[in-house]
Order: C-alpha cells, then sequence, then structure tokens
C-alpha cells in the first residue's frame, strides 16, 4: 500500500510530544514524514527537519509558509499533525483544514468553546478528518474494557472514579522552566492548566469506556504553587447522561507519583481498573467473584483488543504505540474504512465546554454546570 504523507507542526527537537508522533506514525510504514514546520524558531525548525530526512523546500520556517507549499503541490501532505503549545491550536487547524488537509490535532484542541463549535463545522463542511490525540484511548486494555461496557459484562456502569496526577511540576524552584512555564500562563494554556493539560484526556477515557457523555461538572482548582495563574490541582466530580457518577483528581504537584492516570469503572455486576504504568493489565472483578487480571495479547480478548495489540504477550505496551494505533486508524479512515475509535473534533469540543464548566464551576464554589456543548444541547 503506498505510503501517506505526512507533516507536522510543532514537536521540535527536545519537544515532549514530538517523539511519540514521529514514533507513532511512522511505526507502521504507513505515513512518512515529509514535510515540517516544526519550532518556534524557524532556523531551527528548518535544520531539525531535514535532519529527519525532510527535502530541504519541505523543511518549512513557519506553518503558514508549509501551508502555501503543501497546497500547491501533487504530492501535498495527507494528514497534518499540530503539535505546538494550546493558543495556536485553533488557527492552525482550521487554516489546514479549510485548505482541504486531513489534520491530528493535540489536546486541548482549542483555547475557548466557540473556537471548538467553529473547529467541528469547519471540519465537517471540509469533509476531512479532524482527529485529537487522546492516545491513551487507543491502549488494547482499554478498547477491551469498552468492549466489556459495551457486551454488558459489567452491566449499567455506576461510578467512574480516575485520577491523572503527577508530580513534575510540584518544584516550585523550577516554576519557570519555558517548557512548564507556559501551562499555567493563560495566553498560552488557556483558561485551565492541569485540567486541560492531563484531566481532559481522563475525562475523555470515562466517556469513552462507558460510553456516554459528561452532562455536568462540579469543581474545585486550586494553584498550590501560589505565582501560577492557573490551577495546578483539581478535583472534578461529573454525571454523565445515563445517570453515572464520576469522580476526577487530576494534579502537576502530587509529588512521587509517575504518570499517575488509573481509571476504575464500577457498574451492577461487576468492576474493572486499569492503570497507565501497567498498561498491559485490566482487573476485573465480577459480583461476589475474584478479581481475575485480563493480559493483553491472551486469547479470548475481543476482535479490537487483539487488533491493536502490538507487542506479543508479557511484552509491555509502550506510551508511543497507543499514539501509532491512532495514527493507523486515521491511515484507514484517510483511505476510505471506517474507525469508531478515532477521537473526533467532537471529543475536542467536549473537553472544551468541560474545561469551561469547571473553570465556571471552580469560581462558584463548586456549584453544579452544565459541562454540554451549546451545539449538542
Ligand atoms: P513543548 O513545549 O515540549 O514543545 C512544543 C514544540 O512546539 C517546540 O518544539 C516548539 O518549538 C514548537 N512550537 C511552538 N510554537 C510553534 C509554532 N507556532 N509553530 C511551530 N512550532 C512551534 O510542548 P509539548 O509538551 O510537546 O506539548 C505540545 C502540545 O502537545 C500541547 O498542546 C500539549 O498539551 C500536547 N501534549 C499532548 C500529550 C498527549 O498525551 N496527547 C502529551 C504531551 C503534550
Amino acid at each position: 500500500m503506498a505510503r501517506l504523507n505526512w507533516g507536522m507542526i510543532g514537536g521540535g527537537e527536545g519537544s515532549q510530544i514530538g517523539p511519540a508522533h514521529r514514533l507513532g506514525a511512522q511505526a507502521d510504514g504507513n505515513f512518512v514524514l515529509a514535510a515540517g514546520a516544526m519550532d518556534v524558531d524557524a532556523a531551527k525548525g528548518k535544520a531539525y527537519a531535514e535532519s529527519l530526512g525532510v527535502a530541504p523546500d519541505r523543511a518549512y520556517g513557519d506553518w503558514r509558509e508549509m501551508l502555501a507549499g503543501e497546497t500547491t503541490r501533487d504530492d501535498r501532505v495527507d494528514l497534518v499533525t499540530v503539535a505546538t503549545p494550546n493558543s495556536t491550536h485553533f488557527e492552525i487547524t482550521k487554516a489546514f483544514l479549510e485548505a482541504g488537509f486531513n489534520v491530528l490535532c493535540e489536546k486541548p484542541m482549542t483555547m475557548t468553546v466557540e473556537e471548538g463549535e467553529e473547529i467541528v463545522r469547519v471540519a465537517k463542511a471540509s469533509g476531512k478528518i479532524c482527529a485529537v490525540n487522546y492516545c491513551y484511548s487507543a491502549y488494547p486494555m482499554v478498547r477491551e474494557m469498552r468492549e466489556i461496557v459495551r457486551t454488558g459484562g459489567i452491566g449499567k456502569v455506576r461510578l467512574i472514579v480516575t485520577n491523572f496526577s503527577h508530580g513534575h511540576h510540584g518544584d516550585a524552584t523550577d516554576a519557570d522552566n519555558p517548557r512548564v512555564r507556559w501551562r499555567y500562563d493563560p495566553s498560552m494554556a488557556g483558561v485551565s492548566g492541569q485540567f486541560a493539560d492531563c484531566g481532559i484526556h481522563a475525562l475523555h477515557m470515562a466517556s469513552f469506556i462507558a460510553g456516554d457523555q459528561v452532562d455536568k461538572v462540579s469543581a474545585d482548582f486550586a494553584s498550590t504553587i501560589s505565582s501560577r495563574v492557573l490551577e495546578d490541582d483539581a478535583m472534578v466530580n461529573f454525571r454523565m447522561a445515563g445517570g453515572t457518577v464520576g469522580r476526577l483528581w487530576t494534579s502537576s504537584v502530587a509529588i512521587g507519583r509517575q504518570h499517575g492516570f488509573d481509571i476504575q469503572v464500577f457498574g451492577e455486576t461487576g468492576g474493572m481498573r486499569w492503570a497507565s504504568e501497567q498498561p498491559n493489565q485490566v482487573f476485573y472483578t465480577p459480583v461476589g467473584g475474584r478479581t481475575q487480571i485480563m493480559e493483553k495479547g491472551e486469547s479470548g480478548l475481543s476482535d479490537e483488543a487483539a487488533r491493536l495489540s502490538r507487542v506479543a504477550i508479557a511484552h509491555p505496551e509502550g506510551f508511543p504505540l497507543a499514539v501509532a494505533n491512532i495514527y493507523v486508524d486515521l491511515a484507514a479512515a484517510i483511505r476510505g474504512e471506517t474507525r469508531d475509535g478515532l477521537p473526533t473534533a467532537e471529543d475536542g469540543l467536549r473537553s472544551m465546554a468541560a474545561v469551561y464548566a469547571a473553570v465556571g464551576s471552580a469560581e462558584s464554589d463548586g456549584a453544579w454546570i452544565d459541562a454540554r456543548p451549546p451545539m449538542f444541547r
């Protein structure tokens, strides 16, 4: 099958998420890095893209140059990944969709709900794919949990408890590090710090596994490092349309916790637990029964979990392979196949609406606030 041309905006040398995209996109030979505007510093970005094998005339100084250059080419990129800081996602994603490119945008998709609605509209009008990188949902055992819920394995979901709490921004003496600082700067990050950075992964996963959407949230936000304008810790209660109760704790100052992303799903006839630091296992307990450990790669899993198990049983499933699974499904979708697990612009919009509802709630003593985007009410 012909390789698809892929372009990357952001994700330059030393960036956090850039390497996961490069590995993820290219792991299966679906995509080849053909163009890039990879750094806020034009010269650095060009040099880095060329060092990765991008032809000099497709190593661009900035995204506008890339848009102009790629639009006129016959071999234009089939997919553009936007892996820049949050404040730039909207204008870049919108411009490339309008010019007829498929886009994978990093989360949070936009800075505001209105921008999110605009992206959903533009994506629909363009007929192009606009995906958002909720990559944790592409772990095989997360797909298995979704299948267990879908097939009634734990009955109706009553309660979801999830954490995405790490300690990597817990050192007050490092708060001015440029890689850390932008995440708490409203002009770069938006109205929320840690909830929009990590909490929305957990919120998306809760919806993904439950097969339901968040209706309302009640939040308590704190800036435990007082120089930060935006929160570095949040407790967010949520309720889903189908009645599921949700509890979400997200923090970046939980020193000693590493990745710190886990989810527990409790239904009427059973419960399940998964943690990103042990992504190969789901702990499954039927009501009144013993806890079973379900392993990635073992027989008897759903077709979806088997399809996305990329490393033989007993070998760890790496995070970049979850990103790679997003690219596998993007390639399939671009080639015209249906992939119902691909996180979409609608998911990106729902997150933005939840962020605004949580910020509003935190400002009003945890009042319950409608978290549904206006266009979906
Ligand atoms: P970072 O600060 O480590 O790297 C940002 C990169 O973008 C740098 O190479 C910088 O030079 C480049 N850049 C900045 N402005 C640019 C512009 N206008 N044009 C081209 N390049 C530009 O940031 P990090 O952690 O890699 O985050 C980037 C995005 O990815 C954020 O939106 C973040 O929320 C998201 N992210 C998502 C993760 C996930 O699990 N899906 C994990 C980590 C980050």
